[in-house]
């Protein structure tokens, strides 16, 4: 079962704490190409389970916490019955974690020593070599099945930038080897965005809204009560200027606030623009105000989510599971094979 059209791919590394910069920047991207352009695209959406533990984690939860997000993909709408749709768990098809090591041989130290997301977790201690590591297997993950667009928040564009690096190195060595992901311009132009979405943390908007973040105050997970992220939302850190508009660099809480509430309206079903709500707010001086509308509408949007999460079908998702990894084997080992060839390891 060999993908005949080009291929969308995206993955989210599975532990319970799925927040929306998640949602956002990389589930319902997808989705949405799942919905509207199967008819021409491929769409893989899997579950890195074995880059859930480049950090720390209870292992005894790892394995129902990959079922989860299968949960949480169908749950955000991912049509389980259509056939170009992929859905697979990353250690299921062992050609990820060969496929890796090879490339591991043909990428520098260096180079990977530049990777931001490393050097800022990385530096906090004893990082494992894993965590150092991952963005070749993520590499992996991308080449294997040839995708073109690969839907990722602005903290992934960069292993983006290295999987292309290390295709073309590739592909200079030992002829066309590899479909090369598009540059991450047309990326952002083929989902209609302007550049990659960076959902900023609630209490400190400096930095990402992140997993890792231990108070849990400043991120919306998708598990999250309704109530309790109606709270983190009023508690959402603002500014002094006292005037709604969107300004990332004066006003990083506000206009964060602007992009949720965008978000959460078009996953609603409404057409609607950043610009759009901005201007529908600007100039708006009770920030109290503005910031109930949009703890309104998450929770709202919460739970419309947790309801269809509480009704997803689990055995259609076992059976997709099961019939995907088993296609993606085939793909993946053809590639597989290829490379091999190509490096020596098989005639
Ligand atoms: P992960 O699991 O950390 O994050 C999953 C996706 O969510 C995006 N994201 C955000 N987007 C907007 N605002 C935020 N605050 C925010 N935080 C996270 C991430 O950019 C990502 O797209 N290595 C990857 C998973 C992965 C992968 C792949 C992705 C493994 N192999 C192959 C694409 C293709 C990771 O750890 O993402």
């Amino acid at each position: 079962m060999k993908p005949s059209k080009p291929v969308i791919l995206t993955g989210v590394r599975a532990n319970n704490n799925i927040h929306i910069g998640n949602y956002f920047g990389a589930i319902l991207p997808i989705i949405n190409m799942a919905k509207r352009r199967s008819d021409e695209y491929d769409i893989n959406l899997f579950i890195p389970d074995l880059h859930s533990f480049t950090t720390p984690i209870d292992h005894s939860k790892l394995y129902d916490s990959t079922l989860n997000n299968a949960r949480v993909y169908t749950a955000a709408g991912l049509p389980l019955d259509n056939p170009s749709v992929h859905l697979y768990r990353q250690s299921y098809v062992p050609a990820h974690s060969e496929l890796a090591w090879i490339l591991d041989c043909f990428t520098g130290f260096g180079e990977m020593s530049r990777m931001t997301q490393f050097k800022d977790k990385g530096s906090k201690g004893d990082a494992s070599v894993g965590l150092f590591n991952y963005p070749v297997l993520m590499a992996a993950d991308i080449l294997l099945y040839g995708a073109t667009y690969v839907p990722v928040g602005d903290d992934q564009t960069q292993h983006l930038e290295l999987t292309r690096d290390i295709a073309e190195r590739m592909n200079r060595k030992f002829g066309d080897l590899f479909i090369v992901p598009k540059p991450v311009i047309q990326q952002h132009q083929f989902f209609g965005k302007g550049q990659g979405l960076r959902i900023k943390d609630l209490v400190n908007p400096a930095k990402k809204m992140s997993k890792s973040d231990e108070s849990g105050k400043g991120v919306i997970f998708l598990s999250d009560d309704p109530k309790s992220a109606h709270k983190k939302i009023m508690g959402a850190t603002t500014d002094s200027i006292g005037k709604v508009q969107y300004d990332k660099e004066n006003q990083p809480g506000i206009s964060n606030l602007l992009e949720i509430l965008t978000l959460v309206r078009q996953d609603a079903g409404r057409e609607v623009t950043l610009e759009q709500t901005a201007n529908e707010y600007f100039g708006m001086d009770r920030y109290g105000d503005f910031k109930r509308i949009v703890a309104d509408e998450v929770a709202e949007f919460l739970e419309n989510f947790q309801n269809r999460l509480a009704a997803v079908d689990e055995q259609a998702i076992e059976e997709k599971l099961a019939s995907s990894e088993k296609d993606m084997n085939v793909v993946a080992n053809e590639t597989l094979y290829r490379v091999q060839k190509a490096v020596g390891l098989r005639k």
